[in-house]
């Protein structure tokens, strides 16, 4: 019988998964998974948790612009600070406060993140345009390094439906990760994180960022967040991760552009799924997440 990963490549996902603690993995992240819960943590590290496609970039340099006070973008790309995709030498090599991302479960993340009671925010959105981001994402992005050297999706939209809602697809599983980070607080008593959703921050971008800077100890002068708002708008970052950050750390998509930054919109899911893709959809959000898909 064939794993949930074989099933996965046999679909169209052309990125070598393998079965890690019966979990999907891309295998490129097999090694660093068995030991990225010893990697060295810092006390002032501030990690910047999420599902991939919840707006990751957007609030990474969010939080770089609240941590330099200013309005100013970060030198690199946030693959600069991928807490499982660096070596332990570039993560070390990281100026105080790190702000490193990730899109682990909060199980599979350091020990010493809690027992040092490291800053933590988390970004939750509508999974809906998670997994449209997502398809975007893989039917177009040609890895560096993929040993099958093309898209790292070529299956049908239906198929990669399932494929997301199966969990089997190299970004692991969304009700998974969601549980876990709506369960933190069961398994670490009295650990504050700081949650935010990608809808809010679309709605009043101002409004999360003083409360991402409150909870980190940090406040700014109120123009100082309207002026990091505006830098961090979709239009001024899609232009400043392509055309004035330094690329060291970016993957470009087959056509060349950097994808990362596509719509920045809520809601393109209804411009994909079918009702009855989405009636699918809702059912399995809905055992699994014990709550109504709400938009
Ligand atoms: P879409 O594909 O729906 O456009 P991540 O950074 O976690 O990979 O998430 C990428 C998603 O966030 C993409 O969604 C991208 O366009 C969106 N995004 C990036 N920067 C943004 C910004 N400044 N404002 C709103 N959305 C942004």
């Amino acid at each position: 019988m064939s794993t949930a990963a074989e099933k996965a490549m046999a679909a169209g996902v052309n990125v070598d998964l393998v079965m890690l603690d019966g979990f999907v993995q891309p295998a490129i992240l097999v090694d660093k998974l068995k030991t990225v819960k010893y990697v060295p943590i810092r006390e002032d590290d501030i990690l910047l948790c999420t599902y991939p496609k919840s707006g990751t970039h957007w609030t990474w340099e969010i939080l770089n612009m609240i941590v330099a006070g200013k309005a100013e973008y970060a030198k690199h790309w946030q693959n600069s600070a991928w807490l499982e995709y660096r070596t332990e030498e570039e993560l070390a090599e990281l100026a105080s406060p790190r702000i490193l991302h990730t899109h682990l479960r909060p199980s599979q993340l350091p020990d010493a993140v809690w027992d040092k009671r490291c800053k933590v925010v988390y970004v939750r959105r509508n999974a809906k345009d998670c997994l449209v981001s997502s398809y975007n994402q893989l039917s177009q992005q040609v890895w560096k390094d993929n040993p099958f050297g093309k898209r790292s999706y070529t299956g049908t939209w239906d198929d990669f439906i399932d494929l997301y809602l199966d969990g089997s697809f190299p970004g692991g599983s969304y009700f998974e990760h969601t549980v876990e980070w709506n369960n933190i607080s069961k398994a670490h008593k009295d650990f504050e994180i700081c949650r935010l959703q990608y809808e809010d921050l679309k709605k009043d971008c101002v409004q999360e960022i003083r409360r991402m800077a409150d909870y980190l100890g940090r406040r700014l002068p109120d123009q100082t967040y309207q002026a990091i708002s505006d830098a961090c708008s979709f239009k001024n970052l899609k232009h400043a991760n392509e055309k004035i950050k330094d690329q060291t750390y970016h993957f470009n998509w087959q056509d060349g552009s950097s994808g990362y930054f596509r719509k920045g919109i809520t809601g393109d899911w209804k411009n994909w799924f079918t009702v009855a893709q989405s009636e699918r959809f809702d059912k399995v959000y809905e055992e699994r997440l014990k709550e109504t898909f709400p938009y």
